[in-house]
């Protein structure tokens, strides 16, 4: 596990960017944390260091969009999803495929009908308004072989 402050949302972008160097295609990235946490920011940051350049918006009332960078960023937010049943329609397998990246804001309430094998980025409130700590963790071989090299870039020890 790998744990950075934040006191900014350009730090959580920075970090995201960082993030964002050691992806490859088929990745898959769950963004987690409560309303307002900075998942989208991240997502932002995220997709800034992939080279997309359009503006990345809130995916919350159409479930998915995709931007194209150095690889194509599916960008998910699962929040309104009301059962397991309509993760199907989404249809992950078929986007984990492919020259992309995937994305999910609130992946942790959808984590049973995914893949076991993600980066979890936890964020939670710290004490000022604009402090937060993003958790990261690897779920899997995939992103465990990452870790280390993934602390290093972001100037922490992984705990
Ligand atoms: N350190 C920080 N990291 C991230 N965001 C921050 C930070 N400090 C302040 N913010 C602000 O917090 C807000 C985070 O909003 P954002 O939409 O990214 O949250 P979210 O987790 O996606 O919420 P939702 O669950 O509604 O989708 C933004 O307005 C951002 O500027
Ligand atoms: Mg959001």
């Amino acid at each position: 596990m790998i744990l950075v402050a934040t006191s900014t949302v350009e730090q959580t972008q920075a970090v995201a960017a960082t993030v964002a160097e050691h992806v490859a295609a088929g990745d898959l990235l769950l963004l987690v944390g409560d309303l307002g946490a900075g998942k989208t920011a991240f997502a932002q940051g995220f997709g800034a260091a992939l080279g997309v350049t359009e503006p990345i918006t809130s995916p919350t009332f159409t479930l998915a969009r995709q931007y194209q960078g150095r690889l194509l960023l599916h960008h998910l937010d699962v929040y309104r999803l009301e059962n397991l049943n309509e993760v199907m329609d989404l249809d992950i397998p078929e986007l984990l495929e492919g020259d992309s990246v995937t994305l999910i804001e609130w992946g942790d309430a959808i984590a049973p009908a995914l893949p076991a094998n993600y980066l979890e980025l936890r964020i939670s409130f710290g004490e000022g308004d604009d402090d937060r700590l993003v958790q990261i963790t690897a779920v899997g071989p995939r992103w465990s072989a990452r870790e280390r090299v993934l602390a290093t870039a972001l100037g922490v020890a992984p705990c």
